[in-house]
């Protein structure tokens, strides 16, 4: 058997568990289940869910796994650990989705439905893109980093790691001797319009993006 893992049984998780089956539909002996830390049962949506000790000690001839937690923090960690165990990890890419013209992609990328990665982005370690998110020419993504769905990440913008950009954001383009740029660590909030550089570590929200000042 060839066992391939999906790393969190949460929403996400629960997302990203049908595009991997569709992936691996030609193989007669794949099998896909999920591996959680805290196992709340003992099938998932018709899968089996075993933690990360069943999960290496399983009898499989082959095992791989992708990393679907959308903290990049945690999934930092978790790939660490994944990678102590000598596990490969498995790209997950929806069927509709398209990455075109020379844009190298680092391992463990998740592509949801309807995603879109264009010409010559690079991109980092983990990447996650959520559902309608799309990362345009030229763009930078780091390691780690998350998009929610429906994120616009046009042209020419430099991402740095772990940074989160919430549902719907709308990154201005930048130009290629001045990128826009998102700081490692910076956030995002779901519907902000940014229009300049976001310093690492800072949360931004609204039309113009403002860092979220709270009192
Ligand atoms: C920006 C964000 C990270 C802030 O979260 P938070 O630190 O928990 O902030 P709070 O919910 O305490 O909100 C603080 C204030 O900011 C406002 N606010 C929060 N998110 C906002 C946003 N995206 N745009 C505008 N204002 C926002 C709140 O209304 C609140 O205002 P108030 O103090 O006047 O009531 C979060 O709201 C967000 O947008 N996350 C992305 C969610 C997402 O896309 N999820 C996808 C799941 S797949």
């Amino acid at each position: 058997m060839n066992l391939y893992g999906v790393y969190g049984a949460s929403g996400f998780g629960r997302e990203v568990m049908p595009l991997l089956r569709v992936q691996v539909a030609n193989d007669p002996e794949a099998e896909c289940v999920f591996v959680d830390d805290s196992v709340v049962a003992d099938i998932v949506n018709g899968h089996k869910c075993m933690t990360f000790e069943q999960f290496l000690g399983h009898p499989a001839k082959t095992r791989a796994i992708t990393l679907a937690i959308g903290d990049g923090g945690v999934r930092e960690k978790l790939a660490a650990k994944c990678e102590m165990a000598g596990l490969d990890f498995i790209a997950v890419r929806a069927k509709n989705s398209m990455a075109l013209d020379e844009s190298p992609i680092a391992e463990g990328l998740i592509l949801c439905g309807f995603t879109t990665i264009t010409s010559n982005a690079t991109i980092g370690r983990h990447f996650h893109a959520n559902i309608y998110s799309y990362v345009a020419h030229d763009c930078v993504i780091g390691d780690f980093v998350t998009f929610a769905p429906g994120v616009m990440c046009n042209g020419n913008v430099h991402i740095e790691e772990h940074a989160y950009i919430g549902t719907g954001a709308v990154l201005r383009q930048g130009k290629p001797d001045k990128p826009l740029k998102i700081g490692a660590g910076a956030i995002v909030g779901m519907g902000a319009v940014v229009t300049r550089d976001v310093p690492p570590g800072v949360t931004v929200v609204g039309n113009p993006a403002k860092p979220l000042i709270k009192d």
